[in-house]
């Protein structure tokens, strides 16, 4: 594996501080690669397996929330669920990261079929298409997903903004190099996989989980296999979990203000910015914004998509 990960191109990127790899067409450091690699070699989805699917920074620990509290609505409510003293992460393990052990510790403590990745759909483990399981995907407004990308990388590095400009930031996402970006390829994958497999890909926006939380939470677990029941919607439970899974609930929790991962360099609380739909025109400039609109609309031209 050493050998080959010398041959692949690589970036310095991030003001500096991170060389980026890219394979498969994707950007990604040397951990990640190598545990793509293990996964995509040995990883034996199951058809029960849900995967939660997202380019980072686009909804993933939100999605994770939601998820888990869904599949484990029976076992747990929200004032005895795992997330009220767990990240997120550590609820749902991500594929590329997760010890095999880690993932069916997981499987047999809460019996769940939630697993994440960040891995474009093209490079997802065969085992996922040979099993046909289900996919989740969320993903998100370019121009906010490029400023949470740009804080959480430089708060990650221990960096201020003054030492780590958001130019820098803005210029390597439009080049492609961004955590298995290029993003818009990132999200086409999984939209054109949709279109082709609708009863096996669910596409969520994030920006639409905001707005209308309540029909997108449903939707979600209906197609995760767990609808819920008219009595379960009097009773308010669709309301609850949004309301556990909320961004000011989470973000107020002890876990995710001072708790971090084992060897991770991204406190828990990186995890949890500002979730603001638009935060992005703190940040971009009329060039920026006609730039990326330009590269969006290039990208995205025929599909129904909307990343503006
Ligand atoms: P901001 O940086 O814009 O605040 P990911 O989970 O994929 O890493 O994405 C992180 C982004 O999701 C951050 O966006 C974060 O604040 C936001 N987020 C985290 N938890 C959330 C929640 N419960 N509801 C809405 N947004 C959330």
């Amino acid at each position: 594996m050493e050998e080959m990960i010398k041959t692949l191109p690589q970036h310095t990127c991030a003001w500096g501080k991170v060389k980026a790899y890219k394979y498969q067409e994707f950007w990604t450091v040397k951990p990640f690669l190598e545990a793509t690699i293990l996964a995509q070699q040995s990883f034996k989805a199951e058809p029960s397996d849900v995967f939660l699917c997202s380019a980072p920074k686009t909804g993933t620990t939100w999605l994770k929330s939601l998820a888990f509290a869904i599949v484990t609505r029976e076992k747990f409510d929200e004032s005895t669920t795992p997330l009220l003293t767990k990240f997120a992460h550590e609820c749902v393990p991500l594929l590329e990261k997760a010890q095999v052990v880690e993932r069916e510790n997981i499987r047999k403590n809460f019996n769940l079929p939630l697993i994440s990745t960040h891995l474009r759909y093209a490079s997802l483990p065969e085992s996922v298409f040979s099993s046909n399981c289900k996919i989740v995907y969320i993903y998100r407004n370019i121009k906010d997903v490029i400023v949470s990308h740009y804080h959480f990388l430089r708060e990650g590095l221990k960096l201020s903004m003054e030492d780590a400009p958001f130019e820098g930031a803005f210029e390597e996402f439009c080049q492609g190099i961004s955590g298995y970006g290029p993003y818009w390829d990132h999200v086409l994958g999984y939209w054109k996989a949709s279109l082709e497999r609708p009863e096996k890909i669910l596409l969520l926006k994030y920006e639409d989980l905001k707005s209308e939380p309540k029909s997108n939470v449903k939707r979600l677990a209906d197609f995760i296999g767990c609808p819920f029941s008219v009595d379960e919607e009097k009773a308010g439970v669709v309301d609850n979990i949004i309301r556990l899974c909320s961004f000011e609930n989470m973000s107020n929790l002890d876990v995710n203000k001072t708790g971090k991962l084992n060897g991770s360099m991204f406190e828990n609380r990186f995890y949890y910015r500002k979730a603001k739909v638009g935060d992005w025109k703190n940040y971009f400039t009329k060039e920026m914004e006609e730039r990326i609109d330009k590269l969006t609309d290039e990208k995205f031209n025929g599909t129904s998509l909307l990343l503006k």
